[in-house]
């Protein structure tokens, strides 16, 4: 079989929750290097701020990747529209929830879980056959650190990411001596609008903190731009990784996964502590 060029740039790509954040700054980074782009958001004035940026063709589409239905509809479209062969797909939106196991509202983690886990199975679903029917491209998941350990008060995130990751793993080993690669990627805090955008109903540490003061406290111990989170995660495509960790955070949670995993959140709860007794002497 002949070796394929694992270089995605100036070549079409899918970019799902590119409305904002790291999907947003996929497609203005690969857009930029001649991708033609697609890309795909359920927040449309988002999605138009997107496409305002970029230069080259752009086919901007509304969807929720909830729906199974729309998204192979989407693929349909695509296949008309695609000026070459298709590269890359990212399934990338994600929303988050806040809130104990024991004070979870069941809805709230069934929104996250349909987007998280299901979109990304549905986006999977839907564009695959595109792939394979080229024997070419890359799928490439998002999951995140907490796909990599249990985080408390993201239970429901930790499951949608940990079941990605398994998801994509699975079917990395059936695709194998086929031209189409699959890949998970590992996201450590990265400043976006995630928690601002996440469900919180009430501080699941009884601190009395608003959803905002939630929000600036992560804002405030992210390491990695989302700028930055997107030249890692398309240079990690291109060098052929099949698990790509984001920011020096991502690679000390996949470190304390191996080397403590029982253990791990006595280290993390004790740099957390650290890094607030930092913030509140700041402010
Ligand atoms: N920001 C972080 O620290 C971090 C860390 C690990 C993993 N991640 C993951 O990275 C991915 C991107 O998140 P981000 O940080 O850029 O957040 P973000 O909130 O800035 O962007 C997420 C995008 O997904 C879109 N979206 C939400 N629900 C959707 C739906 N049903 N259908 C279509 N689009 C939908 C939103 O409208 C938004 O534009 C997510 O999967 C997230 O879980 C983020």
């Amino acid at each position: 079989m002949p070796r394929r060029s694992r270089r995605i740039a100036g070549r079409p790509v899918m970019i799902t929750g590119a409305a904002s954040g790291i999907g947003r700054s996929l497609a203005r980074r690969l857009s930029g290097l001649g991708s033609p782009v697609a890309i795909a958001d359920v927040d449309e004035a988002g999605l138009n701020a997107t496409a305002a940026m970029l230069s080259g063709p752009v086919f901007s589409r509304v969807l929720d990747v909830r729906d199974a239905a729309d998204q192979l509809r989407f693929a349909d479209e695509m296949r008309e529209w695609l000026p070459a062969p298709l590269a890359a797909v990212f399934n990338n939106a994600g929303v988050a929830v806040t809130s104990t196991v024991a004070g979870a509202v069941p809805e709230d983690d069934d929104w996250l879980f349909q987007t998280n886990f299901w979109g990304v199975v549905h986006g999977t679903r839907a564009f695959l056959p595109v792939l394979i029917e080229q024997d070419d491209g890359v799928i490439v998941n998002t999951s995140s650190v907490f796909g990599l350990l249990g985080m408390p008060y993201q239970s429901a995130y930790c499951a949608a990411k940990f079941a990605i990751r398994g998801f994509t793993d699975a079917l990395r080993q059936e695709l194998r001596g086929t031209g189409v690669r699959a890949v998970t990627v590992h996201p450590g805090g990265i400043t976006t609008n995630i928690a601002r955008n996440a469900r919180f109903r009430t501080d699941p540490e009884g601190l009395g903190r608003t959803k905002e003061q939630m929000a600036a406290q992560f804002e405030a111990v992210t390491m990695t731009s989302p700028d930055k989170a997107a030249a890692i995660i398309h240079r990690g495509v291109e060098h052929g990784k099949a698990r790509i960790l984001v920011g020096p955070d991502a690679y000390l949670f996949d470190a304390l996964a191996r080397i403590a995993p029982t253990h791990y959140y006595a280290v993390i709860s004790r740099l957390q502590a650290g890094l607030r007794a930092r913030q509140r002497e700041s402010v």
